[in-house]
């Protein structure tokens, strides 16, 4: 049994015969808030599903929260990269964030714990005067809250969050960053994404991933370490504190 929320030791994943992950060791404590960073295809998605126990790893090993990824699911909210989800569905808000409720240890329907714990994710995310409408009504930004209230009506003590604000304009982008801060106060958040002035202001460490992982607590983060050795481009800006911000990815 680890006191860490997360432990991979030495852990790689092939997929379709290519290396994903490449030996990837990570440890995060209980309530750290981490940003992982890295280009398109760099393993952070995967990362993340190995986490949730949704990929086996060709090697090595992986805990969360004490037990198996498969085993620690129930305790663990996922807000999955948009794309997947079938607008036109015909399916109310409080029946996507109830979802969240369901795992593969539950039989029977739902109860008046549930309920609550639905009301209480909706509330989160201030969509609770939007419980009725049909999915399919919303636009893209609430929808992506009713995803972020899915994954927080689980209650979990560990939130992964895949770029979860990529459809957010900056005003409701920020509000969500509010949100992420104080969730982040409550349980253990990682975060991938591309929203680098959020990540410098928020978060309290920052992987790159780029098939192999590279943990970096934030005080020593200076963009020569990152370029020259980990091929993750950042540039260290100052504005009266130390600020991160991911260069373009050109070429990667
Ligand atoms: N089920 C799969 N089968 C085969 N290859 C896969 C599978 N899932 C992911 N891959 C490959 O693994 C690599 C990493 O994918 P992944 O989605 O983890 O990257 P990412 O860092 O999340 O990228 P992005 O920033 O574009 O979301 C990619 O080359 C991808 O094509
Ligand atoms: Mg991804």
């Amino acid at each position: 049994m680890t006191d860490f929320a997360v432990e991979l030791k030495a852990l790689s994943v092939n997929l379709g015969g290519q290396t994903v992950l490449d030996r990837v060791d990570l440890s995060v404590n209980p309530g750290e808030y981490l940003a992982i960073l890295g280009p398109n295809g760099g393993g952070k998605s995967t990362l993340l599903k190995v986490i949730l126990g949704l990929h086996r790893p060709s090697s090595g090993e992986a805990q969360v929260l004490g037990q198996s990824p498969r085993q620690a699911r129930r305790k663990v909210g996922y807000v999955p990269q948009q794309s997947a989800f079938d607008l036109d569905f015909p399916i109310r808000v409080s029946e996507v964030v109830r979802m969240g409720r369901l795992d593969s240890f539950r039989v029977g329907g739902f109860n008046q714990d549930d309920r609550l714990a639905v009301d209480e994710a909706l509330d989160r995310v201030e969509l609770r005067d939007l419980s009725l409408a049909p999915v399919g009504a919303l636009s893209g930004g609430e929808v992506q809250r009713v995803l972020i209230a899915r994954a927080l009506a689980r209650r979990p003590q560990l939130l992964l969050l895949d770029e979860p604000t990529s459809s957010l304009d900056e005003r409701i982008g920020h509000s969500i960053w509010d949100l992420f801060d104080e969730l982040s106060q409550e349980m253990t958040v990682m975060i991938v994404s591309h929203d680098m002035g959020a990540v410098a202001r928020s978060v309290g460490s920052v992987a790159c991933l780029n098939q192999q992982l590279h943990m970096h607590p934030s005080k020593e983060l200076t963009s020569e370490i990152l370029e020259a050795a980990y091929g993750c481009p950042i540039d260290l800006l100052a504005h009266g504190h130390p600020h991160r911000v991911l260069a373009d990815h050109e070429g990667t």
